[in-house]
């Protein structure tokens, strides 16, 4: 099977042509499967034209939201009614299956995915600075802070999409026709995956960008053969290795940036991987 993984396209028609032209490319490799892993457009007509844009790469697709897909700074919607209900109706209605809320089977391969919301796990162990901190700095590091209203703090946002996801994947995990599991996040789940720390800045921003605990519970399912994550808009690949009689995870970011959108096409019988890239201007 071939499944085509894409994720921070973030459309805006400045950068359209760039989306349709790896919607072809995509569609010229045949996918079984297209999952979008978030940061796909915001507001919410430019969430569903990026849905649009890659309606016609396969017919089997599915998606999860990023953080920037719940900003609400057109005052129109707020973010929890773009969370709870209109994101994942306009998946629907562009035929996408919203992996926060179910799994797909495909033969003996699950897929599972959450938005994975950051927890500061991916933050310097050096720095001593409690949670607090970086809740209340961050209207000065990230936008989230200025743009999402909805009233859950990040650790509590980050536990409650965790346990749902956990429960899903623990659903595949314990499903006898299910061989190897893929799990699709929006925030990367590994430190390997961060911008190497060599400032204090760096070490303070990378808690922004992962959750590590979640990537230890990923860690201790053993059908998990690749994780694909977003969000941090470059390329990394690691092999994390596990007990010896469970084969090593696999971890790529995909390497899409605004207006130079890319995508990771996976291979399940060699489970050998492809980017396939459109350049900026
Ligand atoms: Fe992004
Ligand atoms: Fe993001």
């Amino acid at each position: 099977m071939r499944i085509a993984i894409t994720s921070d396209i973030h459309f805006f028609p400045q950068w359209a042509d760039k989306l349709q032209e790896l919607a072809e490319l995509l569609q010229l490799e045949r996918p079984d499967l297209l999952v979008l892993a978030g940061d796909i457009g915001e507001p919410l007509y430019m969430f569903t034209r990026g849905l649009d844009n890659f309606s016609s790469v396969c017919e089997q697709r599915a998606a999860v939201a990023g953080n920037h897909d719940v900003w609400h700074r057109t005052f129109t919607y707020t973010s929890d009614h773009l969370w709870n209900s209109l994101l994942p109706e306009a998946a629907s209605a562009y035929h996408y299956t919203w992996l926060e809320h179910q799994n797909l089977v495909i033969g003996d391969l699950g897929i599972c995915g959450t938005i994975a919301w950051y927890d500061y796990g991916g933050k310097h162990p050096h720095l001593q600075l409690d949670d607090d901190f970086y809740q209340s700095i961050k209207p000065q590091i990230s936008n989230d802070a200025n743009y999402i209203d909805w009233p859950w703090t990040d650790i509590e946002f980050a536990q409650q999409v965790a346990e749902g996801f956990e429960a899903r994947l623990d659903d595949l995990q314990n499903n006898p026709d299910v061989k190897n599991i893929i799990v699709v996040t929006h925030v990367p789940l590994f430190k390997g995956c961060l911008k190497p720390i060599n400032t204090v800045e760096q070490g303070i921003l990378n808690a922004y960008y992962a959750n590590i605990e979640l990537g230890q519970k990923v860690l201790k399912r053993g059908k998990v053969r690749a994780v694909f994550s977003g969000h941090v808009h470059h390329a990394r690949q690691l092999r994390i290795a596990r007990h010896a009689d469970t084969s090593a995870l696999a971890v790529y970011t995909i390497p899409s940036d605004y207006g130079s959108p890319a995508a990771i096409i996976l291979n399940t019988s060699t489970w050998e991987t492809e980017i396939i890239r459109v350049a900026g201007d």
